[in-house]
């Protein structure tokens, strides 16, 4: 087996795998495991593991600046700065705050040109030429990604809240505004499916990406997949009971969980469990990059590294030998074998 279906295979048989445990847990009447004990362990597993990597990262020193940056720093006050180039090279707060925003809501490090490319030089038959682009494509799909999920997140809270927020209830207004079909159809469940599958599907069939993509690339995108697809299937195909639902919802949150006495559909228990071991598995894989990005000391320090001198707190004062000291010590022998020397003596 090659490189790539070893690692989508094993990805894809996890996902298929947890599908069958929570389904087979559903049939066989192990709701309280499935309903209560695994969603509780999931959410001490994600609290403790996020906490203890951030708690992790926070401690690590970052005596320097890291001036990974586009655009011009400050500098001569007669060399002028634009806007972008203030946001995209920081020198006081305000601009830094102005820099994380953008990364956060708008993944401007995604936008920018991050592929190179030789092409086809125009002017040059024989020759090629290296140009500079950006993936516009990736950027899309990653940021319809993410909204959808955060949308579909918000919307959930209906279940766990009684009564439920007003701009929970708006937001599930406006997500389910096209009511072409009963029961109305949220846009944000269907942007985030095609959204993961975009993604996924960009992985297996572009050959670079492929060539470094693992097991870890391929399941989480595989998992959320398969949530958003149990999601719809539940919402438009295989009703479940929502009543009970909430009413399991309420209970666990309220820690006073309890199965609910009309039996909930296994199609919602595997939802469930893929949902736990989604958050189970989030402090220990890629997705930490959710907290990660606010502690990029590359995005979260401003760039003042010509006026501000960075020493470092932990080896300082340096201990450094002199060239008048080394030219002490091996004076004789450089004699000896002729190398000149500044004092004879
Ligand atoms: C990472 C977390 C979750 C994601 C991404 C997710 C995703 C989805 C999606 C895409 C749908 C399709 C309908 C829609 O767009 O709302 C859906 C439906 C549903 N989800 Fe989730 N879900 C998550 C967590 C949960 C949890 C914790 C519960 C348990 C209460 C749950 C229970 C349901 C139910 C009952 C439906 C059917 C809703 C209906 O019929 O209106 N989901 N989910």
């Amino acid at each position: 087996m090659d490189f790539f279906k070893r690692h989508f295979f094993v990805a894809l048989s996890a996902v298929l795998g947890l599908i069958v445990i929570a389904y087979v847990g559903a049939r066989g009447n192990l709701q309280l495991l499935f309903g209560v004990v695994v969603p509780y362990m999931a959410a001490l597993i994600f609290v403790e593991g996020v906490i203890y990597r951030v708690v992790q990262w926070a401690r690590s020193p970052v005596p320097f600046r890291v001036p990974t940056t586009g655009g011009q720093n400050r500098t001569l006050p007669w060399i002028e700065r634009d806007l972008g180039e203030k946001l995209d090279n920081p020198a006081d707060f305000k601009h830094l705050v102005g820099r994380m925003a953008l990364e956060v809501l708008a993944f401007r490090s995604l936008f920018r040109n991050l592929r190179t490319e030789l092409v086809k030089d125009p002017d040059n038959p024989e020759g090629a030429r290296l140009i500079h682009w950006s993936y516009r494509w990736l950027w899309l799909g990653a940021i319809a990604f993410h909204y959808a999920f955060l949308v579909v997140i918000l919307r959930h809270l209906r279940f766990f809240m009684e009564p439920v927020p007003y701009p929970i209830t708006l937001l599930t207004d406006v997500d389910g505004f096209f009511q072409f079909f009963v029961p109305a159809v949220y846009l944000s469940g269907i942007v985030l499916v095609v959204a993961v599958a975009y993604l996924l599907f960009r992985r297996i069939t572009n050959p670079s990406l492929r060539y470094i993509s693992l097991a870890a690339d391929y399941f989480p995108l595989l998992l959320i997949l398969a949530i958003g697809t149990t999601g719809i299937l539940m919402r438009y195909f295989f009703k479940t009971d929502v009543i009970a639902v909430k009413e399991l919802a309420m209970g666990l949150v309220t820690l006073h969980p309890k199965i609910p006495a009309t039996a909930i559909s296994p199609l919602f228990y595997i939802h469930l469990f893929l949902v736990s071991v989604l958050f189970a598995y989030f402090p220990f894989s890629k997705l930490m990059h959710a907290p990660g990005v606010f502690m990029s000391p590359t995005r979260n320090l401003t760039c003042n590294n010509r006026w501000v001198r960075h020493v470092n707190p932990w080896n300082y004062p340096v201990k450094y030998h002199s060239y008048a000291e080394y030219e002490d010590k091996f004076r004789e022998p450089m004699i000896d074998v002729g190398i000149p020397v500044e004092k004879e003596q």
